[in-house]
């Protein structure tokens, strides 16, 4: 009786370490608690959307589908999908343009290119590019 609880006890804590590594490997706790200055206006998302066509389409797609649009591999993820490999909130997605993704920067840096506000709006456009079911 007393081993059975105690292997209990010792797959509860399993369980628990094994869900705070695969949390933090989707995303990035610090990064989901900026959040997002700039409101969500039409005007937000239009000149997110100017900058993301000329910056980000290359490789994410001018619609957002994610790509084939270039030769690096794995191709540019879908961003209008649920699936958020690098964490779903605005802070987040605010890092990952203004940081790119470690280690290969595949998703490069944009920090020293657009300045703060203008990420925002982008992160506004991606969002609105959402698909809705
Ligand atoms: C050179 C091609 C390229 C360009 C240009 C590019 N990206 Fe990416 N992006 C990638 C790749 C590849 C990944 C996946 C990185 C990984 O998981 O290691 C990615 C990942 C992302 C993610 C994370 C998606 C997720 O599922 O968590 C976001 C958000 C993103 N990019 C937005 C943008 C925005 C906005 C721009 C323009 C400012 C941009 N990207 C420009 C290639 C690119």
């Amino acid at each position: 009786m007393r081993s059975f609880f105690l292997r209990m006890v010792l797959i509860g804590v399993l369980l628990a370490t094994l869900t705070g590594i695969l949390t933090m490997a989707q995303g990035n706790p610090e990064a989901a608690k900026i959040t997002n200055p700039v409101a969500a206006t039409p005007e937000s998302i239009a000149a997110g959307k100017e900058i993301y066509q000329r910056r980000c389409a290359v490789c994410h797609g001018i619609k957002g589908q994610g790509g084939s649009g270039s030769d690096i591999s794995p191709p540019a993820p879908d961003l209008t999908d649920a699936e958020w490999k690098h964490g779903s909130t605005d802070g987040e997605i605010f890092d990952v343009i203004k940081n790119g993704v470690q280690p290969d920067l595949n998703m490069e840096p944009f920090g020293d290119r657009i300045k703060d506000p203008d990420i925002w709006n982008i992160v506004n456009y991606v969002r609105s590019l959402a698909k809705k079911d």
